[in-house]
């Protein structure tokens, strides 16, 4: 039960190195049980939720071992049924299901509990799974799946309500790279972490193409090999210290190097708009970010890829609290997810919630307040608020950020910030 006490008001300068992508490792880890090769994962974040995907792996029986951001997994000898202990305490562990179907040809997967972003239901993922041939007993709490005549491939629509499924998508992905056949999926996530995990299976002789647009076709094959592969940088990351460099820096701004420009378009299109200054380099992997002379508000209203990511609607929400004038932000994705607007207001914040959309009235100067965090995205949003606060500010329930940023606290203190982690 960590918590962060963050002292506000110093400039942030110099640069840091931004981290592999979660949402890429998490799937790509998964996607390992999908051969009895030795397969080598390089710039895999140090974040609880990638240690949990090892453990689940090692439960499953592969050989996991990993030296700062390399990974090796070994599936060789493995079994259908994940450890509820171990899946219950994240969300994306339901992506083994996929693997362990196209494999072992059955799975054995808890099904999530709630989350407080919101409802996130798996209707997408069970609809692709049994298109190709998948039967599910929901038994105890449990998924049972069974494939009792091998998976075939089919077309699959994957729109839900709220548009196309991530994992939904990376889960029927990895089921179909085995299938006898081919599997289209309509209505695809195109995210870059998607991209990635075809690029991975890719590597392992999967025949894939489309991965990046709405449709993707999967051609199966008989057996899959070993790899290596490099996790693309972490985009979510990379916008949430863009933000800070808006919120914090001094003129000459902060610098993160190890970025791809390409997947940063909505997030710098966004901060340019809001009156900040943003500097790539040349070949797109390093920015420069500085507070602009005249910051302004804005509207933000997410959306699946290459639309705003929903990952990164919270640390707006932070810049535009302390920006004069009204802005508004509208999650389409997860109407629910302003949990850090509560916490927000307990600094000063002027913030109305209502119907997924939140309202802001930006004041001069947030004031430090002790504030509880919910979820790793709010986490990150009161740790910039806190930033620029008066007074220090306690962060309670860090855990919540360790699930998904590297060493936050440590990169952050490289930039100047002054900030100590109290153990309890
Ligand atoms: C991924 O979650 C990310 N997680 C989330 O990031 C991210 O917020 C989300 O995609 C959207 O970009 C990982 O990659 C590990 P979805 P995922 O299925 O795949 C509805 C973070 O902060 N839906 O694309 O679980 C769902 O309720 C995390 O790093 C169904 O209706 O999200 C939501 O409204 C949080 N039925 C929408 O689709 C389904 O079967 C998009 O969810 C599945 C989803």
């Amino acid at each position: 039960m960590d918590k962060l006490i963050v002292h506000g008001g110093h400039k942030l300068s110099g640069s840091v190195n931004i981290s592999g992508a979660k949402n890429a490792s998490l799937p790509i880890l998964a996607a390992a049980l999908l051969t009895e090769e030795d397969v080598i994962i390089r710039r895999v974040p140090d974040v609880s939720d990638t240690n949990y995907m090892i453990q689940i792996l090692s439960a499953l029986g592969a050989e996991v071992e990993r030296s700062s951001g390399t990974v090796r997994v070994n599936s060789a000898n493995i079994t259908h049924d994940a450890p509820y202990e171990l899946v219950r305490k994240m969300r994306a562990s339901i992506c083994v299901m996929g693997p362990l179907l196209a494999r072992l040809g059955k799975a054995r997967v808890s099904l999530p509990g709630g989350c407080v972003i919101g409802d996130r239901p798996v209707d997408l993922h069970l609809k692709g799974l049994k298109a190709i041939g998948t039967e599910i007993d929901m038994e105890g709490g449990n998924m049972d799946m069974t494939t009792p005549n091998g998976l075939t491939g089919a077309e699959v629509d994957l729109r839900g309500k709220n548009g196309p499924t991530v994992l939904g998508t990376d889960n029927l992905m990895m089921a179909a790279v085995l299938a006898k056949g081919t599997t289209v999926i309509e209505s695809a996530a195109a995210e870059p972490e998607v991209v990635d995990l075809a690029n991975f299976l890719i590597g392992m002789g999967a025949k894939i193409s489309g991965a990046g647009t709405s449709r993707i076709t999967i051609e199966g094959v008989e057996k899959l090999h070993g790899t290596e592969h490099t996790i693309i940088p972490d985009r979510i990351e990379a916008g949430t210290f863009m933000v800070a460099g808006a919120m914090a820096a001094g003129e000459e701004g902060i610098t993160l190097h190890r970025i791809c420009k390409e997947h940063l378009v909505p997030v710098t299109e966004k901060l340019i708009e809001a009156g900040h200054q943003v500097q790539f380099n040349d070949a797109g992997t390093s920015v420069t970010v500085a507070p602009g002379k005249h910051p302004q508000g804005a509207k933000i209203i997410t959306a699946p890829h290459p639309g705003f990511p929903t990952d990164m609607q919270a640390q707006f929400s932070s810049l535009f609290a302390v920006t004069k004038g009204i802005s508004v932000i509208e999650d389409t994705i997860f109407p629910q997810r302003f949990m850090h607007c509560a916490e927000m207001s307990r600094m000063g914040a002027n913030i109305k919630v209502d119907n997924g959309t939140a309202v802001i009235e930006g004041v001069e100067k947030l004031s430090a307040a002790p504030v509880m965090a919910s979820d790793l995205r709010a986490s990150a949003a009161l740790v910039l608020s806190a930033l620029t606060a008066e007074g220090s500010t306690e962060i309670n329930r860090l855990y919540h950020i360790d699930r998904g940023y590297e060493h936050i606290d440590e990169k952050l203190l490289t930039l100047g910030a002054r900030l100590e982690r109290v153990r309890e």
